[in-house]
């Protein structure tokens, strides 16, 4: 029997040569690092719904949507008409739109803690903004975040990847509020901000131990220094936010991906209090531009896309990832495979260890789950590399069957690999 790279390879060949292209012109032949892997990524051609069609004409059920961006599917007829409707009247222009007002006015109405919006153009651009605007406020330098959180690749908010404390970056340890409280209890008058995802998403989908987001606000708060959460990827998980869901009120949140209906987009919401900083009315207001903020065809699509993310498919899309988790973890148990995963909501990330690591973007599974990814993408299923998954509202209840069906069958191509 061939081996799951070999039957990857085979049934390859163009993307094999696309990749050989790139590679003279990107380094590694990709332009994101995480989308990278081995033998070499796939050139997907086009997304359809539920589904990716790569260069040699495979289908794949799309079990990433752009890393969780894409909640409602590829080319989602509403929002594919309202962004070509938007594209028909001209793509960008220096002035506002009504649907930035519009996406603005959804994303206030949803999240209790915003009253005030600023949109630019990445979850990055997000993370940079949020740190100057806390710098500003509370003319501290010291950033606080969790050891491998993720905020973006803004230099101040990667070191939490690197798991190291930087000049103006200081870690501690995600679910652990003491950890937080002696770097407070230290450097607490130099912190300007704590960053925070409410579910860690890069270190494996890990969510709070109860208590732990309100004990570090409450910290912050006596210290002066602002609770930033980010919400780029969570935002997904509730009508109201992660924060809705976990009881918190942070002065700043960072948001991303689903506002934008799967267009670059990025946003950072506050109080008006808050968000008074930007105000061009006011004397010394903050510099904040960018030529594409708050994009008119991408705030058309970001406000059907938040529009229609209704509590009644978010409940469905966390119901479904239930099933898809359970059935996963009884397929690898019947053949006797080390697995375990992380699920909230429609969001979920897949180990092949018994119990889930700790909070890690250094996996010890790194072989197997590399393995299964190949396996799983020749039985046409899509997600992410590092076996994160992330559902969409158009995956139908038959879909979630067919789409556990290939997951068990791409479990066994690994235990026979393995074996
Ligand atoms: C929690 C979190 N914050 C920030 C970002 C950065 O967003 P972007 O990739 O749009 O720059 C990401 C991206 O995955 C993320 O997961």
């Amino acid at each position: 029997m061939s081996s799951i790279e070999d039957r990857f390879r085979a049934l390859t060949p163009n993307s094999a040569r696309l990749a050989e292209r790139a590679e003279h012109v990107m380094p590694g032949g990709d332009t994101r690092t995480t989308t990278y892997h081995r033998p070499y990524p796939l050139t997907i051609a086009r997304g359809e719904g539920p589904f990716l069609f790569d260069a040699d004409g495979n289908r794949y059920v799309d079990l990433l949507g752009n890393y969780t961006s894409l909640v409602h599917g590829n080319a989602y007829p509403p929002i594919l008409e309202a962004a070509t409707k938007a594209a028909r009247g001209g793509t960008a222009w220096p002035a506002r739109s009504e649907a930035q007002i519009e996406l603005a006015e959804l994303i206030c109405s949803r999240v209790d803690s915003i009253e005030r919006v600023r949109f630019c153009n990445s979850g990055t651009e997000a993370g940079m903004l949020a740190a100057q605007l806390a710098r500003r406020l509370t003319g501290r330098k010291l950033i606080l975040m969790a050891r491998h959180g993720y905020h973006g690749s803004y230099d101040d908010l990667e070191l939490g990847l690197l798991g190291h404390d930087g000049e103006r970056t200081l870690l501690g340890t995600f679910g652990d509020a003491a950890s937080f409280e002696k770097i407070f209890a230290e450097r607490g008058a130099e912190t300007a901000a704590v960053f925070l995802e409410p579910v860690m998403g890069s270190a494996g989908m890990v969510a709070p131990p109860p208590g732990f987001l309100g004990q570090v606000a409450t910290v912050a708060h006596r210290a002066g220094a602002m609770l930033v959460i980010d919400e780029v990827i969570t935002l997904r998980l509730h009508e109201g936010g992660a924060q809705k869901l976990f009881g918190l009120r942070p002065h700043i949140t960072m948001m991303g991906k689903i506002i934008g209906g799967g267009f670059p987009v990025g946003a950072i919401g506050a109080s008006a209090e808050i968000m008074k900083a930007f105000d061009p009315r006011e004397r010394g207001s903050m510099l904040h531009s960018g030529t594409f903020n708050g994009n008119p065809v991408t705030c058309a699509a970001g406000a059907v896309s938040v529009r229609e993310l209704t509590q009644a498919r978010i409940d469905k899309m966390d119901a479904q990832a239930k099933r898809l988790a359970a059935e996963l973890v009884r397929a690898a148990r019947d053949l006797e495979l080390p697995f375990s995963v992380r699920q909230t909501g429609s969001l979920m990330n897949i180990f092949f260890t018994r119990e889930p690591p700790p909070p890690t973007i250094l996996r010890e599974d790194s072989k197997m789950i590399a393995n299964f990814h190949l396996a799983a993408l020749t039985h046409g299923l899509f997600f992410a590399p590092r076996g994160l998954i992330a559902l969409s509202t158009v995956i139908s209840d038959e879909l979630l069957s067919e789409i556990c069906e290939r997951g068990a069958d791409a479990l066994t191509d690994l235990a026979g690999a393995a074996h």
